[in-house]
């Protein structure tokens, strides 16, 4: 079974889908998480609903996040900002597998459920699982008052407003959100220094403005869709930061227009991979600005001497690339946050292209409420 949005209840306001309505409101919600959360005295932010004092977090000496689908890749970036800013280690894994394989139940582990809907089965099973062998966990939820969040003992909502067709555009983007959030308050607890939490703040606070500057390119990435719109299957490669982000972007498409995609980092190619590459299957590279640069380059070269065709998203044109996607660098922390956006659009018009049901993909539920 599954829970269905009382969709006719919410206006499309002018948009074809619900995907490209909750696309474009993206700048919206990301400063609705943000709104009365920050404060600027401390260089901190408050999480009214965490339920964890300042000595509680101290003691975390691990972070496992766990959820299913879009969620787990918004918690695999949340695992990096938890570990980029807090120093904790930390990493996120699909709900149903953490669940069967009879999982080691640390005391000193704080437990994250990420989930939309907070109604997933597999995400709520493994937290009554968790709860039931005394584990504290925290919810990440956007449905108020839903079964997760319910059962949780504490957490934070994305306050990303309803999401409607079935693939998670917004509700990604406010959930690592909120992850850069969480990350910051735990990180200025412990070790993240006054002037660190600045520079966090200052680059979430331009968050809105450059999603903005982003969705204004619509027309560009409509044309790139076309132009890849041939493909058989699609490469989608990153590093660290870029990797959560190429594979949610292969997610997406592949839900949305049926394209079979999948994500490697861009240094597992020459592992396999590359045995693939041809100008039928072309490569979506994330290549952020950063210390990984020369990597991501040098990887793109390897593509494009075995014919394959590069479209990048960037800080920057990239020469190696066919098409380059700019976007608007942020901090180095947050750059994941806004490298997924213009993907989002990509799968968006490749589907609309080939005629897709958008909002209602084949063989799929925004919800999965059973095993
Ligand atoms: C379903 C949806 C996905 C979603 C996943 C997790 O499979 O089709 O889009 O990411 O469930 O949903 P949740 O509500 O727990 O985030």
């Amino acid at each position: 079974t599954t829970v269905e949005w009382e969709a006719e209840s919410y206006d499309m306001g002018g948009h074809d889908t619900y995907m490209h309505k909750e696309i474009s409101e993206q700048a919206d919600a990301v400063d609705r998480v943000l709104r009365g959360r920050i404060d600027d005295r401390f260089s901190t932010v408050h999480l009214g609903g965490l339920n964890l004092d300042a000595r509680e977090a101290r003691g975390v000496r691990r972070i496992k996040i766990l959820g299913c689908g879009t969620s787990y890749h918004a918690g695999q970036i949340g695992a990096q900002l938890i570990e980029e800013l807090a120093r904790i280690p930390a990493d996120a894994e699909p709900a149903s597998e953490f669940r069967y394989r009879n999982p080691v139940v640390d005391p000193d582990t704080l437990y994250v459920a990420v989930s939309q809907s907070g109604e997933t089965y597999d995400v709520l099973a493994a937290v009554q699982e968790l709860k039931r062998k005394g584990a504290r966990v925290l919810g990440v939820v956007n449905v108020v008052g839903s079964a997760i969040a319910r059962e949780a003992d504490g957490g934070t909502y994305v306050h990303a407003g309803p999401e409607v067709c079935v693939v998670s555009t917004k509700c990604f983007t406010n959930t690592v959100v909120a992850f850069a959030l969480l990350a910051l308050h735990l990180g200025r607890i412990r070790d993240l220094s006054v002037a660190d939490g600045k520079r966090i703040i200052d680059g979430l606070r331009r968050l809105p403005a450059q999603i903005t500057e982003i969705l204004e390119n619509e027309d560009e990435i409509k044309k790139l869709a076309a132009e890849y719109a041939d493909a058989k299957s699609m490469m989608f490669i990153g590093r660290v930061r870029g990797y959560p982000v190429a594979r949610e972007a292969s997610l997406k498409l592949k839900e949305v227009s049926y394209i079979h995609a999948e994500a490697y980092p861009a240094s597992e190619l020459k592992h396999g991979p590359l045995a693939l590459i041809e100008p039928a299957m072309p490569t979506v590279a994330i290549v952020p600005d950063d210390d990984l640069l020369e990597k991501n380059r040098a990887a793109m070269e390897e593509i494009k001497a075995r014919s394959g065709r590069i479209l990048a998203v960037a800080h920057q044109v990239q020469e190696k690339a066919d098409h380059t996607i700019v976007v608007p660098k942020n901090e180095n922390e947050l750059d994941p946050i806004l490298m997924g956006i213009p993907l989002q659009l990509f799968a968006y018009h490749t589907a609309l292209a080939m005629g897709r049901d958008i909002d209602k993909p084949r063989n799929l539920a925004k919800s999965v409420t059973v095993e």
